[in-house]
């Protein structure tokens, strides 16, 4: 099924879940590698450009990921102690809110000189009609401390992911991977 069920994900969920959680991790690579470049390094300019480019591509990914999440169901809690339950929504209800914040940080970035975003030399994406003082070094910060955060935040929701899979041995991961 395309759609959630009560029971299950459907395919849009899984995969934009899938498509986005890999493009975010090659995101992570790509960003700490391309700060290590200097100037005079071939893969300089064009390390940057696939950053920004894909990285705006995640936020209408995003965008369209919140607007499914509104306009379908959720598939039930799996079963498991309240405070486990709770710690699941949080946790999912924090990696949206991270994810947003590391997206519009690294805009603010790339466009505190005032310049547009040239996405994949398709789209421009314009700067806003405003900015603050040290914009740049400011949002760079927060974009560096949010990426690690959303990082190590991952890997506890992998884990997880993992402990349902082989401790609770229900269908907590198979439901993100296969829709019935
Ligand atoms: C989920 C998406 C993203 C992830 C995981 C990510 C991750 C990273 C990481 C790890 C760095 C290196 C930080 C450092 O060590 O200083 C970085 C740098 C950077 N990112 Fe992203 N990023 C994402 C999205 C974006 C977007 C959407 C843009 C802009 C449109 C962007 C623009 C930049 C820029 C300009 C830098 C270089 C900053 C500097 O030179 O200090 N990033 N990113
Ligand atoms: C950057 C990486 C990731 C991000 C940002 C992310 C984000 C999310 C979000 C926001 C949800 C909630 C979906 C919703 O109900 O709206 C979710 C669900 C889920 N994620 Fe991830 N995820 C990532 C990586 C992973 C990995 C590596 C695994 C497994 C090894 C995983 C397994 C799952 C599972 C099983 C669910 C469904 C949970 C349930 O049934 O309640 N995710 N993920």
């Amino acid at each position: 099924m395309l759609k959630n069920s009560s029971t299950s994900y459907g395919w849009i969920s899984i995969v934009i879940h899938w498509v986005m959680a890999l493009a975010i991790f090659f995101l992570f690579g790509l960003g700490l590698y391309m700060v290590e470049l200097s100037y005079y390094d071939a893969w300089y300019k064009g390390s940057l450009e696939l950053h920004k480019s894909l990285g705006l591509l995640l936020l209408l990914f995003l965008i369209i990921r919140i607007g499914w999440r509104f306009s379908n169901i959720t598939p039930a809690e799996l079963p498991g102690p309240r405070w486990e339950q709770l710690s699941a929504q949080l946790m999912h209800l924090g990696l949206y809110a991270i994810m947003l914040m590391l997206l519009l940080s690294g805009y603010l970035i790339s466009t505190a000189d005032g310049r547009a975003i040239a996405v994949f030399e398709l789209v421009n994406v314009p700067a806003l009609p405003w900015s603050f003082d040290n914009q740049e070094d400011i949002s760079g910060e927060i974009h560096e401390i949010l990426a690690w955060l959303l990082m190590a935040m991952a890997a506890v929701h992998a884990l997880a992911a993992t402990k349902h899979q082989f401790i609770n041995k229900d269908k907590g991961l198979k439901r993100m991977l296969k829709s019935d």
